[in-house]
């Protein structure tokens, strides 16, 4: 594929976002991608976790990301769609994909096996896998993830009411798959924004539940998602207890040496890789209006983690904060960020904000609503707030 319907890999190269800023004068927001932060935790994952690092795609599929994780030394991906296994194969020549969605469509399920050669499937429900065992041929080399759930309440945003099954049920699951000639695996999602390492324990006693149930070994174990980021209000441990707490874990079941341990993080591998630089448009007492919002790549301050905030020093500020209404672009009186931000006095219409860690869900969930779309990508190679 030639590099003009591949953007955003070959990004122009900033010093700071002061640069960014000094260079382009923009009045749309600019992503700052800082590739250090990027590799950096890749190559922790990969030296810390004792399996293979799988990265969920839907958290950042920007290609800037996917080429810096694999660069880095990833080579397995949690998609979760056709669209992302479809990107993956073509960005990534060699890496594999591991169908993750728990609800797939038909031709999905197809095109994932037949073009793609797709051969791990998450289920959850048992007509999950009688649809995927009328178009996929019986045979070992197909692996059905059976996903558990696990209510843990240390996790910020929880997502086993939608989907994993109870323990029953996946014991169920896991012998009807092998039953109908496949492999089996088992997988659980501890919520994301998992806060400490215990839910990884306990995920790691439900799949054993599971495993005993079935009776036979599982080809792979995944753990799934749930490294936290660092955000001003939410923090989680260092990365390296969470790996220990699921060594432990791991410890206590008694896996075949062949049994692959898998993890599919997200936000964990990509939320300090890119901040975002916002214009103010204009300032009304002790409100301004930014071209960024809520509808944009503000998802994560929707649902309540801070994310750091500076102004961008093109000019010299007041050492006096004042909190300021945060407004998005669009004409929507819900695009208000949900808490009031402190910053200089002296802000004007025409000054520069950069978020940071906004590389978890922000670009990857913002619209197009209003006509406002943020997609301008540069990368930077200081680290926030530094000069
Ligand atoms: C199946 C699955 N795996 C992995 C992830 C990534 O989770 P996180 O970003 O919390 O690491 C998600 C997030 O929704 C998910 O649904």
């Amino acid at each position: 594929m030639d590099a003009a319907v591949r953007p955003h890999i070959h990004l122009p190269v900033y010093g700071s976002p002061e640069e960014v800023v000094a260079s382009l004068e923009p009045s749309y927001p600019v992503f700052c991608v800082r590739r250090h932060h990027i590799s950096a935790v890749a190559e922790q994952f990969l030296e810390g976790f004792p399996g293979d690092v799988l990265y969920a795609v839907k958290c950042n599929p920007e290609p800037h990301m996917l080429k810096t994780l694999f660069d880095g030394g990833i080579r397995h991906f949690d998609t979760a769609s056709l669209a992302e296994v479809a990107l993956v194969a073509e960005q990534l020549p060699g890496a594999t994909s591991y169908f993750m969605h728990p609800v797939k469509s038909r031709a999905a399920i197809r095109s994932a096996h037949q073009v793609y050669g797709v051969r791990h499937y998450v289920v959850d429900h048992v007509t999950e896998l009688e649809k995927i065992a009328q178009i996929i041929p019986k045979g070992p080399e197909t692996v059905i993830v059976v996903r558990v759930a696990i209510h843990y309440e240390g996790a910020v945003y929880e997502l086993s009411s939608k989907f994993g099954a109870p323990v029953a049920e996946a014991i169920a699951l896991g012998k009807a798959a092998l039953g109908l000639g496949y492999r089996y695996g088992v997988a659980f999602h501890v919520g994301s924004q998992c806060l400490d390492g215990e839910g990884f324990i306990q995920g790691l006693q439900l799949v054993d539940e599971v495993i005993r149930g079935v009776g036979t070994d599982p080809v792979c174990v995944d753990v799934g998602g749930g490294f936290p980021g660092e955000y001003l209000n939410s923090m989680g441990q260092e990365m390296e207890s969470y790996f220990s707490s699921i060594q432990k874990g791991l410890s206590s079941l008694s896996l075949p040496e062949d049994c692959t341990v898998m993890c599919e993080p997200g936000r964990a591998l990509c939320v300090d890789g890119e901040s975002l630089i916002t214009q103010v448009h204009l300032r009304k007492d002790d409100a301004l209006y930014l071209n960024d919002g809520m509808y944009g790549s503000f998802i994560e301050e929707k649902y309540n983690l801070h994310l750091p905030v500076r102004p961008v020093t093109t000019r010299s500020f007041s050492d006096a904060h004042q909190e300021y209404t945060l407004y998005g672009p669009t004409c929507d009186s819900l695009d208000i960020f949900p808490r009031t931000v402190s910053l200089p006095v002296d802000l004007e219409e025409g000054d520069w904000i950069e978020f940071d860690r906004i590389g978890a869900y922000g670009a990857a969930c913002r619209t197009h609503f209003n006509g406002f779309f943020a997609n301008t990508f540069v990368e930077v190679t200081n680290n926030f707030g530094e000069s």
